[in-house]
């Protein structure tokens, strides 16, 4: 029985699966990195693949943007697909001046705003950590690999255009790295249904200074996050 948003047969998903928003990157990720890439979803246009890397099958699946459709997609590889390990690879907007463009965060925690996550929690407020494991391995990959990161916390935001220009004055001084908009529900999710979830994210802007990546760039910095998130399969 497949689920609601995924086509997919039980059994096509492999047990860990690369979460990037865009749907054409999993398809990029999908055509240029796997061995034998097989598309198992197309509904929404919401593209899924399962392949190999290195001899180890990964799938990869886009999720959409922001924290519904994250939810979504989360709730059903786990609870129709048993998936075991979800490892979002995405981006976001610094809050730290000296972040550049291109730089790479591993997520250990994610803060956020999310009227969900409040109204489940009954107005208290959950504190979403990365799986522990994961977030060592990719270290280590990254290490190995010469690829520099930043661990740290991020903070998942409902509302991408806001007009408050010191909005993110507070959590910058309390050690939040970037802005993004899907972390905090996969580490709730995972931690729900007892599975492991990561976040690792590129820097595509930097709300201090005010710069930016274009659409190539975003692409090329890319890369070294895939390949950590591939090794973690
Ligand atoms: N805000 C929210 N989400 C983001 C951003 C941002 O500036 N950049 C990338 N994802």
């Amino acid at each position: 029985m497949s689920s609601v948003h995924i086509e997919a047969q039980p059994g096509e998903i492999a047990e860990t699966v690369l979460l990037p928003g865009d749907p054409l990157r999993a398809k990029y990720v999908a055509e240029n990195m796997l061995d034998e890439a097989v598309c198992y979803n197309r509904v929404r246009n919401m593209l899924g693949y399962t392949g190999f890397y290195q001899g180890k099958q990964v799938s990869i699946q886009g999720a959409g943007m922001g924290m519904g459709s994250t939810s979504i997609y989360v709730h059903e590889l786990i609870n129709t697909y048993q998936v075991k390990n979800l490892i979002r690879v995405g981006t976001c907007g610094a809050i730290k001046e000296d972040l550049a463009i291109g730089e790479i965060i591993l997520a250990m925690s994610a803060s956020g705003d999310s009227g969900a996550n409040s109204s489940y929690f009954e107005g208290m407020h959950y504190a979403a950590t990365a799986d522990f494991g994961l977030l060592l391995k990719a270290y280590q990959i990254a290490a190995k690999l010469k690829i520099p990161t930043h661990q740290g916390s991020v903070f998942s935001t409902d509302t991408f255009y806001d007009d408050n220009p010191t909005r993110w004055d507070k959590w910058e001084n309390h050690g939040i790295l970037g802005i993004e908009m899907e972390s905090q529900i996969l580490f709730t999710l995972a931690h729900k249904f007892k599975v492991k979830a990561l976040s690792i994210l590129t820097v595509s802007d930097n709300l201090i200074t005010g710069q930016f990546s274009d659409h190539a760039e975003r692409e090329q910095s890319y890369i070294d996050m895939m390949k950590i998130a591939l090794e973690l399969a």
